[in-house]
């Protein structure tokens, strides 16, 4: 079986995915945090986001591991530190290079090619899994997604006023919506699912229900 979500930031795709992984005993797939990896490398490496040779390179060379709730890059676990705001920011310059999206979906469709997966992005149902047996769109209004992301970065002692996570999401879900490779997008045999005021339970119910047809 294969799921994809797509949705833009903090529409609460990576909590749901992992529930429903969890429920239907399916390994659950953060494609999000390969683009981070890459992102964070360069920052640690202090190489700029304009040597696309470089982040080519770098995107090649990259072993990036999934182990429970940790991703490790290169053998150090970067959990952590792939959240950080600046690398989120920096997650955009390298999410738009053709030649690093080649490489990621890549690695995707190869994890999907012999176990059942759900898998979390913003091209999971347009190119990683254009053939999944389900594809969910989920969206949130921008105020709620600012909220929920401050909600995440409060517990991890980052300090952000309100008004600049929206900004910064507002700037990230452009980029994302309107670069040339891979594109966010709700495909249309997606099923949208707006999460505004939903708990996170009231959202896996709607996905399972789905799922199990109910
Ligand atoms: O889901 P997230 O916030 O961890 O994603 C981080 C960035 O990576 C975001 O700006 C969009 C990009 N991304 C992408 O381009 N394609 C994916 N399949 C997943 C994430």
């Amino acid at each position: 079986m294969q799921i994809a979500i797509d949705g833009p930031a903090g529409a609460g795709k990576s909590t749901i995915a992992k529930k429903i992984a969890e429920a239907f005993g399916i390994i659950y797939l953060d494609t999000g945090a390969m683009y981070r990896c890459i992102a964070h490398s360069i920052l640690m490496q202090g190489d700029n986001f304009n040597d696309i040779e470089k982040i080519i390179k770098l995107t090649e060379e990259a072993v990036i591991k999934f182990q429970g709730d940790h991703v490790f890059c290169n053998g150090a676990d970067v959990t952590e530190a792939i959240r950080m705001p600046l690398v989120s920011l920096h997650t955009s310059d390298v999410a738009c290079i053709k030649e690093v999206r080649k490489l990621l979906v890549e690695q995707q469709q190869k994890i999907a090619l012999d176990q059942s997966v759900i898998m979390d992005g913003r091209d999971i149902g347009s190119v990683v899994l254009p053939r999944a047996d389900y594809k969910f769109f989920l969206d949130a209004d921008i105020t709620e997604r600012a909220l929920r992301r401050k909600k995440e970065l409060d517990a991890r002692g980052i300090e952000k006023s309100l008004e600049s996570i929206k900004q910064e999401i507002e700037k990230r879900d452009d980029n994302d919506r309107n670069r040339c490779e891979g594109p966010l997008v709700q495909v249309e045999d997606a099923i949208l699912v707006d999460t505004t005021g939903k708990s996170i339970e009231e959202v896996c119910d709607v996905i399972k229900n789905h799922i199990s047809g109910v």
